[in-house]
């Protein structure tokens, strides 16, 4: 990591719903990924949508009401200030990408730019009928309808059985292909695509850091494995690296 921050080759940072649980939003696997007896597989689908879609919205509502009260941490703090130490020392704005599965938007929050949401947001909507996408008002509850044509919208991410948003992909693959480090931090990496960017970095010559207190299902992909929450091993990786956190 200190090489890499010195010489200022490219860093990929993938991360899933352990980052954000310092922030207090449950993760989604585990006990505490329930939600009213169901388990988050059961919800995010499009065949749930189909059949409930009242009892879809309101689970996003209340993910949604979770995640804006929520505040970032210092794992998403010490990811922004990765890419902007980088963008500083050496003037090149892609060196640092986050590539996160989280919905949550507390990396942008936190100040992370070169930011590939390859599961979409759960701040936004996006029409079933013309596709328009839009922020969903935050007083919003019930079913919501395209501010556009008036069809039924659904949340705009990306549920069980559907393909990533194209150009989203693409971008965290080429990233992932490029990367000298990839950081994978807080996900079980147990949903593909997203967890084979870490075979894909790996094959490529990526050193693969694995921050996540339990092994992932491909730590055994990683060269160094850090055993911590990720508020508290990030901003110490990095301060080791000599980046500064502020
Ligand atoms: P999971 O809930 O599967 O995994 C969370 C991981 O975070 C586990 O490996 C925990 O050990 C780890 N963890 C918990 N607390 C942590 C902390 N403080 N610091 C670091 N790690 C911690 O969440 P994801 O891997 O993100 O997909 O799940 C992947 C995808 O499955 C999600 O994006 C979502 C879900 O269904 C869609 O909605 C499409």
């Amino acid at each position: 990591m200190a090489e890499a921050a010195a010489q200022g080759r490219p860093v990929a940072a993938l991360t899933g719903a352990g980052i954000s649980a310092e922030s207090g939003i449950p993760t989604f696997r585990g006990p505490s990924g329930l939600w009213k007896g169901f388990r988050p597989e059961e919800l995010a689908t499009p065949q749930a949508f189909q059949r409930d879609p009242e009892g879809v919205w309101e689970w996003y509502h209340w993910r949604r009401g979770l995640v804006t009260a929520a505040e970032p941490n210092p794992g998403h703090y010490a990811l922004a200030a990765l890419e902007h130490h980088f963008r500083q020392e050496h003037q090149e704005d892609h060196l640092v990408t986050v590539i996160t599965q989280n919905v949550d938007g507390l990396h942008r929050r936190a100040g992370s730019e070169n930011l590939i949401e390859i599961h979409g947001t759960l701040l936004d909507s996006r029409c079933t009928r013309c596709s328009h996408g839009e922020t969903i008002p935050p007083e919003a509850s019930g079913l919501v309808y395209c501010s556009a044509c008036g069809a039924l919208a659904r949340p705009a991410v990306v549920w069980f059985g559907e393909s990533l948003p194209p150009d989203a992909w693409r971008a965290a693959y080429r990233r992932s292909a490029e990367a000298a480090v990839m950081l994978v931090v807080g996900t079980s990496a147990v949903v593909h695509p997203a967890a084979g960017l870490i075979e894909l970095a790996a094959q490529a010559g990526a050193v693969i850091i694995e921050v996540n207190p339990e092994p992932s299902g491909m730590a055994g992909w990683a060269r160094y494995a850090l055993r911590a929450k990720a508020g508290e091993a990030l901003p110490q990786l990095l301060a080791q690296a000599g980046v500064p956190i502020p």
